[in-house]
């Protein structure tokens, strides 16, 4: 195989290795905060619990503030498995999106089936966390925030321009980086390069003294 179709492999590679996110790891991604009208849209909250060996169970509350309202309401509670809507704004059109198979949550986002443009605002989540040792209980609680713009469905035009230009970027961004990789990996079999010439210079200096020799010798016997 070349070595630069082993570089393009190793970096194919890289990037798939990237792409697969490792299994079970909890990690605290930040929801987006743009909803397109009309589309679902996930609200998304992650808190990820401290000392994963002790047991621990959570409950998730939600709360809304719209840009008019002054302060914010409850929205949304979920605990033993269950989660109800508390408000009637978002009547049929919220769903959980977080942990499914555990009491001890880490995952509390709600999905909104419907964005309207109402929906703009402050959303907030909370957890409530309790950890269970043996002869305590430990009550953490940690809050996130968001604000939410609603914005009005791209047009196709739009949309197909844009998703072209970012292929381009992409593609570019790419290029550069196999670029700098192959300079860098030139670089330093190059570096290799001139050792291993450096190397058998000797090793010809050594057999031409030798050949010179037994040239000599061979002189001398006759
Ligand atoms: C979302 O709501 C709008 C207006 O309330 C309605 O016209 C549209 O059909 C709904 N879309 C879906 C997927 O339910
Ligand atoms: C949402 O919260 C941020 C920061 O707490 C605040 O600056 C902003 O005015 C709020 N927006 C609305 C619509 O309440
Ligand atoms: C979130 O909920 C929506 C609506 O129920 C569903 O279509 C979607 O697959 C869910 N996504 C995840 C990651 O659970
Ligand atoms: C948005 O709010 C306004 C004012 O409260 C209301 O008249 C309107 O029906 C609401 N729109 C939707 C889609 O819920
Ligand atoms: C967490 O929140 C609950 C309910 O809001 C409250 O009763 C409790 O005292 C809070 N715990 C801590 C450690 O702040």
């Amino acid at each position: 195989m070349s070595s630069e179709l082993r570089l393009l492999l190793l970096s194919l590679t890289l990037l798939g290795l990237q792409a697969v996110p490792s299994r079970g790891a909890c990690v605290e991604v930040d929801s987006d905060t743009e909803a397109v009208a009309n589309e679902g849209f996930k609200l998304g909250c992650i808190s990820c619990k401290m000392r994963g060996e002790v047991r621990a169970t959570a409950a998730v509350s939600w709360f809304f503030k719209a840009a008019e309202d002054t302060d914010f309401s409850l929205l949304y509670t979920y605990m033993n498995r269950e989660g109800s809507i508390r408000d009637p704004r978002f009547e049929e059109r919220l769903d959980w999106n977080g942990s499914k198979k555990t009491e001890d949550l880490q995952d509390g986002s709600i999905y909104i089936l419907n964005v309207t443009f109402n929906d703009t605002g402050n959303y907030t989540c909370t957890f409530e966390r309790t950890l269970i040792y043996t002869n305590y209980e430990y009550q953490t609680n940690t809050s996130k925030s968001i604000y939410l713009r609603v914005v009005p469905k791209l047009t196709r035009g739009m949309a197909s321009i844009l998703s072209e230009v970012m292929m381009y970027v992409s593609i570019i961004g790419l290029q550069l980086w196999l670029l700098v990789e192959m300079i860098y990996c030139y670089r330093k079999i190059s570096a290799a390069g001139e050792e291993a010439l450096r190397e058998s210079e000797a090793e010809y200096l050594a057999i031409a003294s030798e050949s010179k020799e037994n040239c000599a010798a061979e002189q001398a016997a006759e």
